[in-house]
C-alpha cells in the first residue's frame, strides 16, 4: 500500500465541493485511520473562474476531465459530474481501462452501464465504488455488499428519492396539492428545475437497479424496472390513506417471484406499523427482507452536500486501506442475466379511488367487474360532494394479483359512471 492516495476530482458542484471540504478538514484523521495520506492532485469543472467557497489553489486544474484518467499523479478518479452518457461515461471507462480506481456518486451511469464497467474494473484489477449513488449518506451499498452477504435476500423496499418523499410529506402535513408543493420544493432547492426524474420514479429506479443487482447477484438492468411516479396523486389520496391508517410513500421494490426478479418503483400505502411510515421529508430508508438477520432497516439523509460527500469518502478510505470489494458483491462472471417478471404476478391488497356519478346502481356495476376477477372488497369509504355531482369512492381490496386488478380497473374506468381515470395503489402490509 502506498503512503499517499492521489485523487483527481471531476465535478465541483454540490458533492464535489463537499468531498474537497472533508479532505481538507479531516486530512490528519484520515491519515491516522488509513495509514495513508489522502491528497487531491487535480480538480475539474466547466468554469475555472467560479469561486466555489473552498481553497483550490493547491490543486492542478484540468479543463477536460477525461485527461485525468491519463495523469501519472492520479491514483483514483472521483467522478462527480453526473449523467449516464457523455463525459462521465468516457471518464470512468478511460480511468478503469488505464488502471485507475474510480469512486462515483453517479447512479444513472451505474444503472445503465454497471455490468460493463464492473467487468472493466475487474479486468484491470482496480476498484469501482458507488456508495454515494444510492440513498446519499446511508451506507447501504457497504451493508448489502459486505455485511449482509451471509443472507439470502427475499425482497428489498426503499424510499430512495428524497424529493418525492418531501412532496408527499408536505402534501399531507400542509394539506396542499401536488403542483403547489412541487413549486415550493423547487424554490427550496430540493427539486431540480426539471424535476421529471425525481417525480416519475426514474431516479429511484436507477438506485433500485443497483440494489437489486447486489441483492440477487444479477447484472443491473434498469430497463426491467417498472416506473410509476407520484404526479397523478391527489391530496385526497393522501387523506384517504391516512383515514385508513396508512401513508403513501414512493417505494422502490425488488423481490423474487418463482425465481424471477421483479423491480418496480411505485407509490404504495405503508402501514403505521412499518418503519418506513415514519420516514418523512427528504430522508431515505431501506428495508431488507433477509433469511438470517431478518429485516434490517437503514435510514438517514438521502442527499445533500455533506451526507453524499460522506459516502464518497467512505469509498476513498477503503481504497486508501487497499480494500477492494466486487462491484455487485460477486465477480462479474458469476452475475446472472436475470429473468425478470412483470408486476402482474405480484399479489397484494389495493387501494382504489374512483370518481363516479352519484346515482343508484353505480356500486353494483363496479363490484360486478371486481367479482368477475375474483377480487373482494374489504372496506369502502365514500366522500359526498354537492348534490348531483360526482363522488370519490375509495375501496380497499383483499389480496389480488396485480394483473387482474389492473385489468379490472381498466374496465371500471371505461364504465359510463366513471368520470375520471381511477387511481390504483398497492398496499404493502407486510413491511
Ligand atoms: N446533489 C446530491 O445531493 C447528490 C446525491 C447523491 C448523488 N449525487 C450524484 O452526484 C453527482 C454530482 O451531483 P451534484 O449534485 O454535485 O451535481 P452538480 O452540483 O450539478 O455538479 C456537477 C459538476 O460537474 C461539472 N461538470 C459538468 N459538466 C462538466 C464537463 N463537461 N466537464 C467538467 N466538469 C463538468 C460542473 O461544473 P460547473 O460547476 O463549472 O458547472 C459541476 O461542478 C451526480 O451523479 C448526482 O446524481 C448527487
Amino acid at each position: 500500500m502506498s503512503e499517499v492516495l492521489r485523487l483527481g476530482i471531476a465535478g465541483l458542484g454540490t458533492v464535489g465541493v463537499g468531498v474537497v471540504e472533508i479532505v481538507q478538514k479531516h486530512g490528519a484523521l484520515l491519515k491516522r485511520r488509513t495509514g495513508c495520506e489522502v491528497a487531491v492532485s487535480c480538480v475539474s469543472a466547466r468554469d475555472s473562474s467560479r469561486d466555489r467557497g473552498v481553497d483550490l489553489s493547491g490543486y492542478g486544474w484540468v479543463d477536460d476531465p477525461v485527461t485525468m484518467a491519463e495523469r501519472d499523479d492520479v491514483d483514483v478518479v472521483v467522478e462527480l459530474i453526473g449523467g449516464s452518457e457523455g463525459i462521465a461515461y468516457d471518464l470512468v471507462k478511460t480511468a478503469l481501462s488505464n488502471g485507475k480506481s474510480v469512486v462515483t456518486a453517479n447512479k444513472a451511469l451505474m444503472a445503465h452501464h454497471g455490468a460493463e464497467l464492473a467487468e472493466l474494473a475487474e479486468a484491470n484489477g482496480v476498484g469501482l465504488s458507488y456508495e454515494a449513488a444510492v440513498a446519499g449518506g446511508i451506507p447501504i451499498i457497504k451493508a448489502m455488499r459486505e455485511s449482509l452477504m451471509g443472507n439470502e435476500i427475499a425482497a428489498l423496499y426503499g424510499i430512495l428519492n428524497g424529493t418525492s418523499n418531501y412532496i408527499l410529506s408536505e402534501m399531507r402535513t400542509g394539506g396542499r396539492g401536488f403542483a403547489d408543493v412541487l413549486k415550493d420544493a423547487q424554490a427550496k432547492g430540493y427539486a431540480e428545475a426539471d424535476p421529471a426524474f425525481d417525480i416519475n420514479g426514474t431516479d429511484a429506479g436507477h438506485k433500485l437497479t443497483l440494489l437489486a443487482a447486489i441483492a440477487f447477484g444479477v447484472k443491473p438492468n434498469f430497463d426491467a424496472v417498472e416506473l410509476n411516479g407520484i404526479e397523478h396523486l391527489l391530496l385526497e389520496d393522501i387523506q384517504f390513506a391516512e383515514e385508513l391508517g396508512y401513508r403513501i410513500k414512493l417505494l422502490g421494490i425488488t423481490q423474487k417471484i418463482d425465481g424471477a426478479v421483479v423491480q418496480s418503483v411505485e407509490p404504495c400505502l405503508v402501514p403505521r406499523s412499518s418503519p418506513l411510515w415514519a420516514i418523512e421529508d427528504v430522508y431515505n430508508a431501506v428495508y431488507v427482507d433477509c433469511d438470517a438477520v431478518e429485516t434490517p432497516f437503514f435510514s438517514g439523509r438521502g442527499a445533500g452536500r455533506m451526507p453524499t460527500a460522506s459516502s464518497v469518502m467512505g469509498d476513498i478510505v477503503d481504497l486508501a486501506r487497499g480494500i477492494r470489494v466486487p462491484v455487485f458483491g460477486m465477480s462479474s462472471m458469476h452475475l446472472l442475466d436475470a429473468v425478470h417478471a412483470p408486476m402482474d404476478r405480484v399479489k397484494s391488497r389495493f387501494y382504489l379511488r374512483l370518481n363516479v356519478v352519484d346515482e343508484p346502481g353505480v356500486m353494483a356495476s363496479i363490484t360486478a367487474v371486481l367479482r368477475d376477477f375474483g377480487i373482494s372488497i374489504e372496506s369502502m369509504v365514500q366522500r359526498g360532494r354537492a348534490p348531483g355531482e360526482a363522488v370519490h369512492v375509495v375501496l380497499k381490496t383483499h389480496g389480488a394479483l396485480t394483473g387482474d386488478m389492473r385489468t379490472a380497473v381498466e374496465q371500471i374506468g371505461a364504465l359510463d359512471v366513471s368520470v375520471e381515470k381511477p387511481c390504483l395503489i398497492r398496499i404493502e402490509d407486510d413491511l
